[in-house]
């Protein structure tokens, strides 16, 4: 299958690092021009410059904002009039008791994680029925239907986005636009190695470093190693494409068999 975005303009929220930076690579190479998005003008360009470096001929276009603010999310509607694929990546985590979580926490988790992607979408979506093509992502988790009782708020947050998506494909029905979500599973981003290190025996090469940690504290996946960035990137891209037109509505799972179920 040879994907083909040339010609579209992509916006990856939160992509100086991790998952975001991943997906807008992915997207690069298939050939999007990619808006690089992260809160500070420093962190944004050097993404930039380590994406350029990543995918010669790739066109990143980089645009500071925070997000999860409406003056942000307007900047970046400013600098970008059109937007073809909108990949609402952006998305913070942590574990907190959950009889100790504070209001303005909760409130935290639903401005940054829920109402910032419903923003976006709202600014981009009738742009792109307008011109009769379109992708909205959300990157959800695991975390979604299977929620951690040490991240109530995170894992509430989630599944909120899946209802939105859902529904914002009911919005955009018939018009050529597709919306859908990503389940993806416990993935090797910063900070990971240092986490997993802290749990099993030190002297563990990575690669049996991670095996021992999924065996112990993941067996519910069936991959049984951590989820790679780039697969994540993947499953985004294949979505993003024209061969994807038949998939909307959906959420879909690249999460290593980690939820137990048969459907989707
Ligand atoms: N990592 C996992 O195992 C995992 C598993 C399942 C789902 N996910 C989901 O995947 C997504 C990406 O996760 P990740 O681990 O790759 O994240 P990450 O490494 O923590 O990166 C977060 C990104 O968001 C940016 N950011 C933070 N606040 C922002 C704001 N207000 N406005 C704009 N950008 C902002 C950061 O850039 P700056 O610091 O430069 O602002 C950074 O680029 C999230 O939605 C997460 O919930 C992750």
């Amino acid at each position: 299958m040879h994907i083909d975005l040339k010609g579209r303009t992509a916006l990856v929220t939160g992509s100086t690092q991790g998952i975001g930076a991943a997906i807008a690579a992915g997207l690069a190479r298939s050939g999007a021009r990619v808006a690089v998005n992260g809160r500070t003008p420093e962190r944004v360009e050097e993404a930039v410059v380590g994406l350029a470096r990543d995918v010669p001929g790739g066109e990143f276009v980089p645009v500071a904002a925070d997000v999860s603010t409406e003056e942000g999310a307007d900047r970046v509607a400013r600098a970008l009039p059109e937007v073809d694929v909108l990949v609402n990546n952006l998305g913070v985590f942590g574990a907190k008791d959950p009889l100790e979580i504070s209001d303005d926490e909760w409130r935290r988790y639903f401005e940054v994680n829920v109402l910032a992607a419903v923003r976006l979408t709202r600014l981009f979506l009738p742009g792109m029925t307008e011109r009769g093509w379109g992708r909205v992502q959300y990157i959800a988790s695991d975390s979604a239907v299977v929620i951690p009782a040490e991240m109530i708020h995170y894992g509430m947050s989630k599944t909120a986005l899946l209802a939105v998506s859902r529904g914002f494909a009911k919005q955009a029905a018939g018009t050529g636009v597709t919306v859908n979500s990503v389940i993806a599973g416990p993935t090797h981003t910063g900070g990971v190695e240092d986490f997993v290190y802290e749990l099993v025996d030190r002297d563990l090469s990575w690669e049996e470093a991670q095996r021992a940690f999924m065996r112990e504290h993941r067996p519910q996946s069936l991959l049984q190693r951590l989820i790679e960035p780039e697969e994540i990137a993947n499953m985004v891209v294949y979505l993003a494409s024209d061969q994807a037109s038949a998939t909307t509505g959906g959420a879909l799972r690249v999460d290593g068999g980690y939820v137990d179920s048969i459907l989707p």
